[in-house]
């Protein structure tokens, strides 16, 4: 008789994780309260410049500015910290697709750099060697909310004369040696999309202690506008990405609920770490006690088929998912092999990007590896859990691992 769920065996569990979004009565009433003000836009309603402020003092960043998406907090980010068009950004090649498409949209070009696979966070010593005359500025991405080394990554920076864009987009609350992430270099960028900690649907943030990118970022964010400037006079290129008061409304009740909720699954994924460590074929990513706060956006640990009878990463995902677990592959490829920087005709001209870079020549073996071969990811929303629920989670990695003959 099979043990595996996947051959029939009986589950580990069948019951659901926390569902997300969490949501109560202050969202309600927040929304309620912007439907019947009339001023359903940031620039008459109050929740966004409330939000913004909220935001930035969790951070402790003097400025706050609401865009649409963190998509977009990127590339006006880039924008306003005048990163020079055609000049290359370092960005590591295990991240979103927006990471580097920010970049492009911005009018620069992306240079892939390897992660470290102890951190999944770009690996500094290959920023440096990435580095040309060309290089302008770095993205470090504070993956899963785990912070980028921002000490090796500030010293480069200043040394090469740098800037620094934070792609915080999964870190809210996370800290790098007490300092909270997103607001340590000259920008940092949050998101609010769904499947955040922090959730509006959609929506983004940039975060700044330099008041000039600040005032930039609003003015490029809202047409061009400048404070007490007209309505149709346009000082700075930009279009329109401003926040809605629905989203702010709704960001203001997520905040307040938002460092409770990180505690927990900061707690989860200490208890999970701690657990997994010993388990032959399981790699966990290594603590660093410079990381003081962790978002907790994704738990990740590295799948080593060897200690899972040479079974491969799609077959273990598989089998964890019917044990009742809903246990993610992540990135099946590093961003460099995304069919757009591979010149791939598309569009109804059949048109493709003509990159100053040869991307289909680069080679990040870390990062392939944890595509294609390690990387596991466990979503937010499992880590709101209970201690059982953890326990549940360990028992099944243990179960397969006991029993992996039976995988396919
Ligand atoms: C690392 C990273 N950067 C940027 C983004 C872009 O954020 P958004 O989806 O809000 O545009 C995301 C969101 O998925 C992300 O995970």
């Amino acid at each position: 008789m099979a043990h595996l769920a996947v051959k029939g065996g009986s589950p580990v569990r069948s019951a659901p994780f926390p569902a997300w979004p969490v949501w109560g009565q202050e969202e309600l009433e927040n929304l309620s309260a912007v439907i019947r003000s009339g001023k359903w836009g940031s620039t008459a309603g109050s929740f966004t410049g409330e939000f913004e402020k909220a935001f930035a003092a969790y951070h402790a960043a003097a400025h706050g500015v609401c865009v649409n998406s963190g998509t977009t907090a990127l590339r006006i980010a880039l924008l306003a910290a005048d990163v020079p068009p055609g000049s290359r950004v370092l960005v590591p090649a295990y991240t979103f697709f927006a990471s580097a498409s920010a970049i492009v949209e911005a009018g620069a070009v992306p240079v892939f750099v390897d992660i470290d696979p102890g951190t999944f966070t770009m690996d500094p010593r290959l920023a440096e060697a990435a580095c040309t005359g060309e290089t302008s500025a770095v993205m470090p991405v504070h993956f899963a909310g785990r912070p980028a080394d921002m000490d090796a990554l500030t010293a480069l920076a200043r040394q090469r004369g740098l800037a620094i864009i934070e792609d915080a987009a999964q870190a809210w609350g996370s800290e790098w040696r007490g300092r909270k992430v997103g607001a340590i270099a000259e920008a940092g960028c949050f998101s609010f999309q769904s499947s955040k900690n922090i959730n509006a649907g959609e929506g983004g943030i940039i975060l700044t202690d330099d008041e000039v990118v600040a005032r930039m970022a609003r003015s490029h964010a809202n047409c061009g506008r400048r404070p007490g400037g007209q309505w149709y006079e346009h000082f700075y290129l930009g279009g329109n990405s401003r926040m809605t008061e629905f989203q702010s409304a709704v960001l203001l009740a997520q905040l307040a609920r938002h460092e409770g909720q990180r505690k927990i699954r900061e707690g989860n994924l200490r208890t999970l770490n701690e657990k997994l460590s010993s388990m032959p074929g399981i790699q966990t990513l290594g603590s660093d006690p410079r990381v003081t706060a962790h978002s907790g956006h994704l738990f990740i640990f590295r799948y080593q088929r060897d200690g899972f009878g040479g079974k491969p990463k799609a077959a273990f995902v598989r089998a964890l998912q019917a044990e009742g677990i809903p246990a993610s592959a992540g990135y099946a490829d590093p961003l460099y092999r995304q069919p757009v920087f591979l010149n791939t005709a598309f569009g109804p001209r059949g048109r493709s990007v003509p990159w100053p870079v040869d991307y289909g020549s680069v080679r990040c073996p870390a990062t392939e590896r944890a595509c294609r071969e390690e990387a596991i990811w466990l979503t937010q929303n499992m880590l709101l859990g209970t201690s059982p629920d953890m326990d549940d989670i360990v028992e099944a990695i243990d179960k397969i691992r006991r029993h992996a003959g039976e995988m396919e």
